[in-house]
């Protein structure tokens, strides 16, 4: 009787060890996040794009995508996306955006601080970007 505890015994705590694991939840896995810079909304991109709209495109590109993200949608943590009702022309007009490229913009809509002036574009290069919001804007229902 004596040796048959002791060799139950382990087994028994082993299977106590078993049922404490199952019974006892596990942390859960961390929630994937979001990589930083994730566009903010989806962009439905026009099949094709005006003359004016494909040069604005560049310039957005190598000035303003940093921010504003790939097509305008935004970057998580950096900028605002631009294909959004927000800036549609009538709340929006062009010169709004001559303005944030020449001045800057204090932040007031969105919680990722002020943009700060972009140098060395002309008002023809702002408004070949405009060209290219716009464009985008207009394949998204945006007018
Ligand atoms: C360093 C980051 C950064 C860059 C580069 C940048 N922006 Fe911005 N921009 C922002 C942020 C942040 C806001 C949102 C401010 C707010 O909270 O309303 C903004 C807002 C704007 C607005 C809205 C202005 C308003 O009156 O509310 C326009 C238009 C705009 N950007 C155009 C551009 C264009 C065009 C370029 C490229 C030439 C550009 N931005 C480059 C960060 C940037």
């Amino acid at each position: 009787m004596r040796r048959t505890s002791l060799i139950a015994l382990p087994i028994v705590a082993a299977i106590a060890g078993v049922a404490w694991y199952l019974t006892h939840p596990q942390p859960p896995a961390t929630a994937p996040q979001p990589p930083a810079g994730a566009p903010l909304v989806a962009v439905t991109i026009p099949e094709t794009l005006p003359a004016n709209a494909q040069i604005g495109q560049r310039i957005f590109d190598s000035a303003c995508a940093t921010c504003h993200g790939q097509n305008a949608a935004g970057r998580d943590g950096f900028g605002p996306p631009l294909v959004h009702r927000i800036y549609e022309p009538g709340h929006h007009g062009d010169e709004a955006f001559q303005r944030a490229a020449a001045q800057g913009v204090q932040s007031h809509h969105w919680p990722f601080g002020n943009m700060p002036p972009v140098p060395g574009l002309t008002r023809g290069d702002v408004a070949m970007v405009v060209a290219y919001v716009r464009a985008l804007q207009q394949a998204n229902g945006i007018r």
